[in-house]
């Protein structure tokens, strides 16, 4: 008997609460692998109060015979993996024998980290060293110097590998300082203890799925954030989009079953870029990302602020304030506030299409509830868009038409009750099954469950 791979994936700028729908389908998978991005994802997972924010290994953790693939389409940071490793063994879960690294995967050189500090900081990267270690991945060597070095090589050619990085930090690195032969024996050490866990079958995945075994995808980061088909060119370095985990996640496209896409019923972003519904327009994009991001950070805003007064307020960059105090959307990866934004079907209805959505799943219905504070006429979601006196359904392709567009509301009747109580699809009020249905009306997908809370029960499957 063949299995199947399914493939989840972020349908907005990240930080949809991919992992807590992981956390809750895991059951019907063996697999979980992660086929893109690196230490720049922030998964939050919770179970009986323990509560970790995964940035590398796979969601799906806390199943314990789960097994935990990470992909040639990643990058990794070896050190920070190892701390994430033992993170997870102090919650009493053990990787060895479950933790699975393709050899081809890409290894982030501390040269990476210092150059992102300088070219990311426009982009508002996490200074993870992603863009540069995808740069020098396509680069592959350049003036008899290897470039992309990978997890393979460390195991295989560790002098290679030694001399890779000492070159990767002189090249990058204005730091003079720095021992860069101390540098690369650390690196060195790193790799020798994460030697088990090296996956020397290109194959290996493939094998599982040939004998029954069925593997979910798990997307990071987001559409909107793909390198090419995002808000280019405030993104991340690698291809987000559904058909990359059968390229990154190493399994062939045979395989693909469905395509499940997950969504917040309020929006947010982390970083500089374009963002159509964003409240308060460019000016929160400007104080959300004010000293890089630290300055208003949640302390900053609990101690200076009132959510009452800011949801009365008729100005929406107020009302983007308290939802953000409200829903705590600040980085898990960086504790950056998350610029936050109305509810975009137009966007997700392009996106659902660009990547074959089957399903979708929408977080935090639950925070619609908060609208019934506001002077608002309704709940607000963006229902069309506007460029240059012309209605449009998609999102055009150039920052400049992306900023130009106006995001034009239509609005559904206020929730006036909370529903983090509700537990199945027919206790939740008809105003929340309203926006259920516009939602799929707007993409032509099923809506196949909502969080109505944070808590691993506050969700319910539809
Ligand atoms: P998860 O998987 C939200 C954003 C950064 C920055 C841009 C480029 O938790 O949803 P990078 O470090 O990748 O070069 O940064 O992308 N970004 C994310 N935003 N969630 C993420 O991951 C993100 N990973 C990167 O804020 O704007
Ligand atoms: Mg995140």
């Amino acid at each position: 008997m063949r299995g199947y791979s399914d493939v989840l994936i972020g349908l907005q700028y990240g930080d949809e609460g991919k992992a807590r729908i992981i956390d809750n389908i895991a059951s019907n998978y063996d697999i979980i692998a992660r086929f893109n991005g690196g230490p720049n994802a922030g998964h939050t997972v919770e179970v009986n109060n323990k509560r970790v924010a995964l940035h590398q290994v796979p969601s799906g953790i806390f199943h314990p015979d789960m097994l935990l693939y990470i992909g040639s389409g990643c990058v990794l940071n070896l050190e920070k993996l190892i701390n994430e490793i033992n993170e997870i063994k102090n919650l009493g879960i053990g990787l060895d024998g479950r933790l699975i690294i393709s050899e081809q995967a890409t290894v982030i050189l501390p040269g990476h980290i210092e150059l992102d500090k300088i070219i990311g900081a426009e982009i508002g990267s996490t200074g993870n060293g992603i863009g540069p270690a995808y740069a020098d991945r396509a680069l592959r060597c350049w003036n008899k110097k290897l470039r992309n070095l990978r997890f393979g090589d460390f195991i295989d050619d560790p002098k290679l590998a030694r001399k890779t990085i000492i070159e990767n930090w002189l090249d990058y690195s204005d730091d003079k300082l720095m021992n860069p032969y101390s540098i690369a024996d650390k690196l060195m050490n790193f790799a020798k203890e994460l030697k088990k866990y090296a996956c020397k079958n290109p194959l290996w995945i493939d094998s599982l799925a040939r004998g029954g075994k069925k593997i979910l995808f798990e997307g990071a980061q987001a559409s909107l954030l793909d390198v090419a088909k995002g808000t280019v060119p405030y993104v991340t370095s690698s291809y987000t989009m559904s058909g990359a985990a059968y390229v990154g996640g190493d399994l062939s496209p045979n395989y693909h079953r469905k395509t499940i896409g997950v969504a917040k019923a309020i929006m947010s972003r982390v970083g500089n870029g374009p963002f159509v519904s964003e409240y308060g327009c460019e000016r929160s994009e400007k104080y959300c990302m004010e000293d890089g991001g630290k300055k208003h950070n949640a302390q900053f805003e609990k101690s200076n602020y009132s959510i009452d007064v800011l949801l009365k307020s008729n100005d929406l960059f107020d009302i983007g304030i308290a939802l953000r105090m409200l829903g705590n959307e600040y980085g898990a990866t960086t504790k950056r506030p998350r610029r936050i934004g109305i509810l975009d079907l137009v966007s997700l209805a392009h996106n659902c299409k660009q990547n074959g959505v089957d399903e979708i799943y929408m977080n935090k219905i639950d925070c619609l509830v908060d609208f019934a504070k506001t002077n608002l006429s309704g709940i607000p979601l963006v229902v069309e868009y506007e460029l240059n006196g012309q209605k449009i359904n998609y999102l055009p392709s150039t920052t400049n038409a992306q900023r130009k567009t106006n995001a034009i509301a239509g609005y559904l009747p206020k929730m006036i009750n909370g529903i983090s109580n509700c537990q199945s699809y027919s206790e939740l009020p008809d105003e929340a099954k309203k926006i259920v249905e516009k939602i799929e009306a707007f993409t032509e997908c099923k809506v196949a469950g909502v969080g109505v809370g944070p808590k691993r029960e506050q969700f319910i499957l539809i």
